[in-house]
C-alpha cells in the first residue's frame, strides 16, 4: 500500500479478528517504531510485546477507554525512560504513528489506548513489570482489522478551519 493511501484510509480498530500476528509482523512493528526519529535521537523507549491472554484481559479489565485490549491477539506497551527523554510525549507518538500506519499496510489495525488515572496507570504498569523510570505512554492493540472498521467514518475539520497562509487567520484555503 503507498503511503498516501495508509494516511487516506487509515481508521482507529478496535475489534480484531481472532488470528493470530506473525512474528515477523510483530519484528516490523518494533523496527519501524525504532526507525522514528526522537528528540536528540536519544531513542528512550521501550516496546513490550504482549501476547499472554491473561495479561491482555487483566490489562482490559482496567483500562476505562480501551476494554477491547483483552480481545487483541497481541498488544505493544510503550514506555519512555524519564532520564533520558526530552519530549517523551512527542517521541513515543512518532514511533507508535509509525507502527499504526505499518498495521494499517499489513490490514491490520490498533488503537491507542490511555491509561489516564494514575491508578490505572500504576496498575498496568505493575502487570507488565514496568520499573518507576519509564513512563507509560499507551498500550496498543494490535490485529487483523475486520472488511468494514465498525462504528467509525473519517471525521475531520475543514482544511479552511485549520490551514493559514503566512499569518494566523489567513485562509489558505476558502
Ligand atoms: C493521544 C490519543 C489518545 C487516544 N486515546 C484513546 C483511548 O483511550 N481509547 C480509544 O478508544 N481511542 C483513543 N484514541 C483514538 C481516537 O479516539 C481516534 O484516533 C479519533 O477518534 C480519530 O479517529 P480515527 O483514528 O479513526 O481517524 C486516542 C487517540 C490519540 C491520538
Amino acid at each position: 500500500m503507498e503511503v498516501w493511501d495508509a494516511l487516506r484510509t487509515r481508521l482507529t480498530v478496535r475489534q480484531f479478528k481472532p488470528e493470530p500476528v506473525p512474528d515477523e509482523i510483530v519484528t516490523k512493528l518494533l523496527q519501524v517504531g525504532l526507525w522514528s526519529p526522537s528528540s536528540r535521537n536519544r531513542q528512550p523507549w521501550h516496546f513490550i510485546v504482549i501476547r499472554d491472554r491473561e495479561t491482555l484481559r487483566k490489562i482490559g479489565g482496567i483500562t476505562t477507554y480501551g476494554p477491547f485490549l483483552a480481545d487483541a491477539p497481541i498488544a505493544i506497551a510503550i514506555g519512555m525512560d524519564k532520564r533520558t527523554a526530552d519530549r517523551p510525549d512527542l517521541d513515543s507518538g512518532r514511533a507508535l504513528q509509525q507502527m499504526e500506519v505499518l498495521a494499517w499496510s499489513e490490514g491490520m489495525g490498533t488503537c491507542f489506548v490511555a491509561f489516564h488515572e494514575p491508578d490505572q496507570n500504576r496498575a498496568a504498569k505493575d502487570i507488565i513489570g514496568m520499573p518507576d523510570h519509564i513512563e507509560l505512554i499507551t498500550i496498543m492493540p494490535f490485529g487483523y482489522r475486520h472488511d468494514h472498521v465498525k462504528g467509525i467514518r473519517r471525521r475531520r475539520k475543514d482544511l479552511s478551519e485549520v490551514a493559514h497562509s503566512e499569518r494566523f487567520g489567513n485562509a489558505y484555503v476558502e
